[in-house]
């Protein structure tokens, strides 16, 4: 049996990045660790999120995976040093997509949705420091988000008032793009796009991930071989219904797992 991807997240919201890696690489085997238990990593302390991301990851490095994904930026931005200078696999993390809001903004304003977690991390002080010279960066924390989507309410009227909570002041300062931070968020696409006005570009890094993901692979000769016939696993250790309901995928085999 070739071996699989690796993917975790804090929950559910990764599946917005496996659902990209498995449209851009159909024939990998994909394990998808949804660490919904523990959600939401983003207002835990740092070394709390480091040590969830060292269980999720010699989890996935048990059952013997290949690469592993960050699914998640909170994990990423503070955990994703440790791990690439711990372990002996290649590691592809996830950012708030600063780089690409900063090229595409007119008004030269850049508003950023993500946790408490990522947005208090060096990581992403660094990434906008870099990047976004010459731009104005309005930060908002989503708390609420994660928990929200983990219940399953991508479309409530809880979610859509919150969400317009955190985006009328950053609409307000006159930013013209919207960078999701974090990867529950891409599930609340519908939502935005009937808040935000139509001039209003949301920015997320789902399709890079897969596309870093695939040019890692053939770099170090990891990529899968035509013929093979993929299975994609997914493990929760808390409800799969929602799981299954965003993965909507015939393929998936989604199982409960008490880790
Ligand atoms: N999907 C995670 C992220 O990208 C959510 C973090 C959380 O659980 O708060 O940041």
């Amino acid at each position: 049996m070739s071996k699989s991807i690796g993917i975790f997240d804090s929950g559910v919201g990764g599946t917005s990045i496996w659902q990209e890696i498995h449209k851009q690489l159909p024939l990998e085997n994909t394990m998808y660790l949804a660490d919904s238990k523990n959600a939401p990593y983003g207002a835990k302390s740092k070394e709390d999120i480091l040590q969830l991301s060292i269980k999720n990851t010699e989890f996935l490095l048990n059952k013997g995976c290949k690469l592993i994904v960050v699914a998640c930026n909170t994990a990423t931005t503070n955990a994703i040093d440790y791990l690439r200078a711990n372990y002996d696999v290649p590691f592809i993390g996830i950012e708030p997509a600063i780089k690409p809001a900063a090229l595409h903004t007119k008004s030269k304003k850049v508003g950023v949705l993500a946790t408490k977690g990522t947005l208090s991390s060096s990581l992403f002080h660094n990434t906008s420091k870099m990047f976004a010279e010459g731009i104005e960066v309005f930060e908002q924390e989503g708390t609420g988000l994660v928990e929200l989507i983990e219940a399953g309410e991508t479309n409530s009227k809880k979610t859509k008032e919150l969400v317009k909570k955190y985006v009328d002041p950053m609409l307000g300062q006159g930013i013209d793009c919207l960078v999701l931070g974090c990867t529950h968020y891409p599930y609340l696409i519908p939502v935005l796009k009937e808040i935000l006005p139509k001039n209003i570009t949301i920015i997320d890094s789902g399709e890079a991930v897969a596309r870093q993901t695939k040019a890692v692979l053939i770099k170090n000769n990891l990529l899968e071989s035509v013929g093979n016939n993929p299975e994609h696993v997914f493990y929760s250790n808390s409800d799969v219904g929602i799981l299954k309901e965003l993965v909507d995928n015939p393929l998936a085999k989604i199982e409960y797992l008490d880790f």
